[in-house]
């Protein structure tokens, strides 16, 4: 099979996954009749608003990601599908931080055009780069928002638990396909994609870390983000066992292209 026929399987069992089991329903699925302020703080409102804010440069995602997969038809039509899946993230937070009261409109107007004033960039230059990027990525985000649901339940807020169930399943899920595609990679040039990741490791941030003013600041006042070693253990280690390496083959692959790269 070739890598577009890998592609193109990869999305749609990716996409036939979302369509039977894992589509939700913001109008739906989430107890807006719950919604309370009892637990209200400005911590929460900070850690939420600033999640928000990371999603809502989807916009710039989604064009970058189609100017670089567009002419390969199962990624271009998963960035698409990514695309709808994540405007869902920003949207729910978004009304969650009005109907809950954690911020007026005229707080949110303000949140927005800060937000639209700054474009994201792509980190990293090429495809296989940006999918290794996309697993790391989308495990952070999938352990932060997960923590968040917990936390939730502990407060009694049963509205904040339902929003970060539905979204941290879906992040889970993106990470998984970026996983995919790694190992789809791996399997054309795998000295090649493993010095990719060794580098995205070491050079990887959060799309918000110097996007949103005081990004690590107002995660770490607010009581969200995750330590550097939870993501070390339950975001990297997972990853290269899946893909059945190890830091020492990364770190041969490192050696093995870097100096051809610089040649
Ligand atoms: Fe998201
Ligand atoms: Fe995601």
């Amino acid at each position: 099979m070739t890598p577009k026929e890998k592609y193109y399987r990869a999305y749609m069992e990716f996409f036939e996954t979302a369509e039977r089991k894992r589509r939700w329903n913001l109008f739906e699925d989430v107890p807006w009749d719950k919604v309370s302020s009892v637990a209200n703080t400005e911590a929460r409102a900070i850690r939420i608003e600033t999640y928000c804010a990371e999603e809502m440069f989807l916009p710039d995602y989604t064009a970058a990601g189609n100017e670089l997969l567009r002419g390969v038809f199962g990624l271009a039509w998963f960035q698409n599908a990514w695309s709808y899946e994540e405007s869902r993230h920003g949207l729910v937070f978004r009304e969650y931080l009005i109907r809950s009261g954690l911020r007026t409109q005229a707080q949110f107007d303000r949140l927005e055009a800060d937000v639209f004033s700054r474009s994201w960039k792509f980190p990293f230059p090429t495809r296989r780069q940006m999918s290794c990027y996309g697993a790391l990525q989308e495990s952070a985000t999938y352990l932060a928002y997960r923590a968040q649901k917990d936390r939730a339940e502990l407060e009694h807020d049963p509205t904040l638990e339902a929003v970060f169930f539905l979204v941290s399943r879906d992040e889970a899920a993106h990470a998984g396909f970026y996983r995919e595609m790694i190992a789809i990679e791996m399997a054309e040039d795998r000295v090649g994609t493993l010095a990719d990741l060794a580098h995205v490791l070491a050079n990887f941030k959060m799309p918000g870390d110097g996007l949103i003013p005081n990004y690590q600041e107002n995660l770490r006042l607010g009581g969200g983000g995750i330590s550097p070693r939870l993501f070390f253990t339950r975001a990297v280690l997972p990853l290269l066992k899946q893909l059945g390496t190890s830091r020492d083959e990364l770190k041969g692959a490192t050696a093995a292209v870097v100096p051809l790269r610089a040649a």
